[in-house]
């Protein structure tokens, strides 16, 4: 047990130093800052503007498009937040839906169980639906699968953590409906499936119930502003609001294509529709999600991801220059390289997969210094290592 822990555990009956508790709370935060670099949430943006709103309960319960009674809520934000995804990713102006989540893990289950939702069960209950999801997904697309009961398929992927669509259209069961998830960032290499080529293999085997679900947690929004995120043919989007956004709370959202066919019911007593993947959620991020849309428009946010993705292509360079191979997909804020050694492991919040891959994100203000001070440190080992 820490000491942080063993200070936060007396909350029963103990006099507890709270102030020194909440105090060494943020002291740890504030000791790695700048060293974590190496998942998608870089510095969060200049957030300041909605102090005044923090000291109150917001609760967007409900669908995006009722207000709850009472005030406390931030839903104009939110129908304005949604809207602007839903073009951005070009759905049809008169027929999309929305939520805002709490992370792209909701965001993925909403996607799912919307798709689960398309399609005939069996007597029993069970979906006739089989999933297809690529072995770089994010873990919780197998665990939704796993816990919406959705039978499925993990489908390899290329070196680079692309789907494999070859692999995709030999595992296919051309007599279930599809249901298939596709990544606009994947996890550790930042790779895009592409929609267009799982459409053309679902053609192939002339699978016509289908739905596509792109988990574009990190990417999606980067990409869509390049017009560079496919999504013809992708029935729901999600992603999470912290990452590209720069929010200091976690949140995201997730919209999709065909409205009408979602399931929805009416609850009197908060006098609203239901269609979200939650109950309660805090109305405070979702603001914060407008606010950085708002306060830096579409070319602003363009310009950040154009400037993390120089980024990125600096560091890999760096990495490359000190001799540790580094690469990254052009549009990535991620590099990826071989696992450093065990001393900056314990020494840097690294990232890591289970095949000796690393990688570090440049996110929008990350720093060039943080950028220096990894590679250094890496270059003092590589030198150790060559003269050792
Ligand atoms: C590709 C991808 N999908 C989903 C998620 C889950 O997002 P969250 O942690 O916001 O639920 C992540 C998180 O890193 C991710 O990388």
């Amino acid at each position: 047990m820490s000491r942080l822990d063993e200070a936060a555990s007396l909350i029963s009956g103990h006099p507890v130093d709270v102030d020194a508790v909440l105090a060494a709370t943020l002291a740890q935060r504030d000791a790695e800052a700048g060293r974590h670099m190496f998942f998608p949430t870089g510095p969060t943006g200049d957030f300041r503007a909605l102090r005044p709103l923090q000291d109150v309960l917001w609760n967007n319960i409900g669908s995006a498009a009722s207000n709850p009674p009472g005030g406390n809520h931030t839903k104009s934000l939110e129908r304005a937040l949604l809207a602007w995804a839903a073009d951005l990713f070009d759905l049809p102006a008169d027929d999309w839906w929305g939520n805002a989540t709490t992370g792209g893990t909701a965001g993925n289950r909403a996607g799912l169980l919307t798709a689960r939702d398309r399609f005939p069960r069996t007597p029993h209950g069970v979906t006739t639906a089989v999933a297809y999801y690529s072995a770089a997904a994010h873990y919780s697309v197998p665990k939704m699968l796993h816990e919406l009961n959705i039978p499925a398929v993990r489908v390899g992927v290329d070196t680079y953590g692309e789907m494999d669509y070859d692999h995709l259209a030999s595992v296919l069961r051309p007599e279930a409906p599809a249901i298939v998830v596709v990544t606009a960032g994947t996890t550790m290499t930042e790779a895009v499936d592409d929609p267009r080529r799982v459409t053309a293999v679902l053609d192939a085997s002339g699978i016509v119930d289908r739905y596509l679900h792109c988990d574009g947690a990190l990417s999606a929004i980067p990409l869509a502003l390049d017009k560079e995120l496919t999504t013809e043919g992708v029935d729901s989007i999600s992603l999470s609001g912290y990452k590209f956004l720069g929010t200091p709370r976690v949140c995201g959202l997730v919209v999709g294509r065909n409205a009408t066919r979602r399931r929805t019911q009416h609850i009197s007593y908060i006098a609203a529709i239901d269609d979200t993947p939650v109950g309660s959620i805090d109305g405070l991020p979702i603001a914060m999600m407008w606010y950085a849309v708002a306060t830096a428009g579409n070319e602003g946010l363009r310009n950040q991801a154009h400037a993390a993705r120089r980024l990125a292509a600096y560091a890999s360079s760096s990495l490359n220059a000190i001799g540790w191979p580094a690469w990254r997909h052009p549009w990535a804020f991620t590099v990826v390289f071989p696992t450093p050694p065990l001393s900056i492991q314990q020494t840097w919040p690294l990232a890591t997969d289970a095949t000796g891959q690393s990688h570090l994100v440049c996110m929008p203000r990350t720093s060039k210094d943080q950028v220096d001070a990894f590679v250094e440190a890496m270059a003092r080992e590589v030198w150790h290592r060559l003269s050792a």
